[in-house]
């Protein structure tokens, strides 16, 4: 099998690897190294996660690895990106349903470490939900890691494209959003029809991803190839969200397969 290759894209790092799986298994890799370093020196690790196809591989490693007792959650707390609202937290399509079938129950994690935004809080109240949302985070000491998606518009978590510039948006706290037409057209996938699709959703803000002391960028298979291409290539403005990531460039990795990277020239 080929080897990864590294590139370097203006400022960026780019890993390119020979197939999802094996991108998938870098993100694990990167994710228990971060839990092996924080445990030791703060006494936990603070994992932010995130939801969609791309990073389901992720969790099977971190799983596997926890059972069979190479990482252990005990000391780790997490916080994810984003929750559709309103939606239940035991409804098959909500993130905190997605995150519990996927990682938190088949690991050693604290359920009251295990952070997801409410879905079922009430509409008057969800602002303060966020503010105390990213309070935790900061009294937590902020996110050792922050594993992200990237949509077919760009977005990360559920920040998506906006025409503030590019220093308002990379303010921007956790809140409420109206979800993008292409983020909605993307979801019918897991929701069945378009009009079935959750239009709104809690998502963590930029400036709490953009904090985080290290971010793993994930995007695998063809149709992230355009978007890629334009966060790491084009300018860095709201109307791509992932392109500000460039902002702190020196602690985010990108990990992709090749179809994903394919326009990256
Ligand atoms: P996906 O979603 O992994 O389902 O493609 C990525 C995202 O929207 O961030």
């Amino acid at each position: 099998m080929p080897a990864e290759r590294t590139l370097h894209v203006a400022d960026s790092t780019v890993i390119v690897f020979p197939d999802a799986d094996a991108a998938s298994r870098a993100a694990a890799d990167r994710i228990a190294r971060v839990v092996a370093e924080a445990v030791p020196a703060r006494g936990k690790a603070v994992l932010g996660l995130a939801t969609g196809a791309t990073p389901e591989k992720v969790y099977d490693d971190l799983a596997a690895r926890a059972k069979a007792g190479s990482l252990s959650f005990r000391h780790v707390v997490t916080y994810n990106l984003d929750e559709y609202y309103p939606i239940q937290p035991l409804d098959p399509l909500s993130y905190r349903y997605y995150m519990h079938r996927n990682l938190f129950s088949r690991v050693d994690l604290a359920p009251n470490r295990a952070h997801v935004l409410d879905g079922t809080v009430p509409e008057a109240a969800a602002a303060g939900h966020a503010a105390e949302f990213d309070r935790w985070i900061e009294a937590d000491g902020g996110l050792d890691v922050q594993l992200l998606g990237i949509g077919r518009n760009g977005h990360i978590g559920f920040n998506e494209p906006s025409e503030l510039s590019p220093a308002e948006f990379a303010d921007l706290p956790t809140r409420m959003v109206d979800l993008h037409p292409v983020t909605k057209a993307d979801a019918v996938r897991e929701f069945g029809s378009p009009d079935a699709v959750i239009p709104r959703a809690l998502t963590m803000g930029v400036r709490q991803i953009l904090a985080a002391r290290s971010i793993i960028m994930l995007a695998t298979g063809p149709k992230k190839a355009p978007i890629v291409a334009q966060a790491l290539k084009g300018p860095v403005t709201a109307a791509v969200p992932a392109s500000l990531l460039r902002t702190v460039a020196d602690k985010v990795v990108w990990l992709l397969d090749g179809p994903a990277a394919a326009e990256l020239g």
